[in-house]
């Protein structure tokens, strides 16, 4: 049998939800241009379609309310959040850590609509990162509403449809390992709930959702341009990965990239934050010249994050926010293959003794 390490280029089952990278570049949810969904689209209609392949979010966005509303109401729930944020301190449980467990503690509801079971999750899974503002969070829009149950009352119409795109580029994104992780949970007919928490949990990881926090540390990490520019060519001379470049799929150019960085050009708007974006089109600018490679969605991900807002722990949960709908379209899609995903192992070890 044929070893790939890492399963690279292995095709490790059928999907119909989407396809990463065609012809270098490209990003389709069900056969929909990701890019045009942004611009024609809310997230709401692309969960929908992500999940039963219609963009109708009627459903969905009556569903996440209903949720949403429960979870503020809920005081057992705001409790327990509580006791989650003041476990280990000082710095308290890491907000991932934190979605995990409050994920898999919830219940599972008995419910025939597969949006239902999605959207209770999200709901939870917004409702926690809204804990962590320090203002009011409980007024939802009607257009952008899952946006707005994860950014404070007065955020502008801007900001909001700036994460709703940022939402939807999260979304789906094919084979990726915590998908896979939560194929993988799905394939033994285990629960909605406890596939998601395997995403979550793999999600955590510094090599998969982590690098937009740690692209925004690397851009902080320098005062000016100039700075900037020394800084680069060091690290490239010590042979270091600059994060938030390079694809492991996308050969040409990260598609999702460009809507991203245009949303930090708009909401750029004081002197720190211009000077940190010109600080990121300088590394842009050299990484492109001296190494041919593209910032990925992280790089100004990151960046549009930080200028919505959120502290740099919350990032990676804000990706879970959004790849919800997706983790759970590979979960009803493998359950319906109902096949068990078992590999083969190269064994390694001492011979028989
Ligand atoms: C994403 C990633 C793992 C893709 O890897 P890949 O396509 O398999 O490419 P490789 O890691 O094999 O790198 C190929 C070459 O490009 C270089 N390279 C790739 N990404 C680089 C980066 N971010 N900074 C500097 N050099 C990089 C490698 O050093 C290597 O150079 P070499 O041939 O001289 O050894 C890689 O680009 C990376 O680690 N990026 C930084 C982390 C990141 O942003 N992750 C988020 C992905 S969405």
């Amino acid at each position: 049998m044929e070893f790939s390490p890492g399963l690279r280029g292995v095709v490790a089952g059928e999907t119909s939800i989407s396809t990463v990278g065609k012809e270098g570049t490209s990003l389709r949810y069900r056969g929909y241009d990701a890019i045009d969904l942004t611009k024609n689209n809310t997230y709401e209609e692309v969960a929908s379609l992500i999940i039963k392949d219609s963009l109708d979010g009627d459903e969905f966005k009556e569903a996440f309310t209903k949720f949403y509303i429960a979870a503020i109401e809920d005081e057992a729930l705001s409790k327990y959040l509580e006791d989650l944020k003041s476990l280990h301190p000082p710095v308290g449980m890491h907000p991932m850590a934190l979605l995990r467990t409050i994920v898999s503690g919830g219940e599972e509801i008995d419910s025939d609509t597969e949006i239902e079971l999605v959207a209770r999750i999200s709901a939870t899974v917004c409702f926690a990162i809204a804990s962590y503002h320090n203002t009011d969070t409980n007024l939802l829009s009607d257009k952008y509403l899952v946006a707005s149950s994860l950014l404070p009352n007065d955020a502008s119409d801007e900001m909001l449809e700036a994460l709703d795109d940022m939402l939807i580029l999260y979304a789906e994104h094919g084979f990726n390992a915590s998908t896979f992780a939560t194929r993988v949970t799905a394939s033994t007919r285990a629960d909605l709930t406890g596939a998601i928490v395997s995403g979550i949990a793999t999600l955590k990881g510094e090599l998969h959702g982590g690098a937009n926090e740690r692209a925004v540390e690397l851009i902080n990490s320098f005062n000016t341009v100039d700075e900037a520019e020394q800084g680069i060519y060091e690290l490239l001379e010590e042979k270091k990965k600059i994060m938030g470049f390079g694809h492991g799929v996308y050969k040409v150019q990260d598609p999702r990239s460009p809507v991203v960085k245009n949303w930090v050009e708009q909401l750029v708007d004081n002197d720190f934050s211009k000077n940190r974006f010109e600080i990121a089109k300088k590394i842009d600018e050299i990484m492109d010249t001296e190494k041919n490679l593209f910032p990925n969605v992280d790089f100004y991900g990151g960046l549009l994050l930080a200028e919505l807002g959120f502290e740099v722990d919350l990032f990676t949960p804000i990706f879970v926010a959004g790849r919800s709908v997706g983790w759970a379209a590979h979960y009803f899609e493998q359950r319906e293959q109902d096949i068990l995903i078992r590999p083969a192992a190269k064994y390694i070890g001492p011979s028989e003794r």
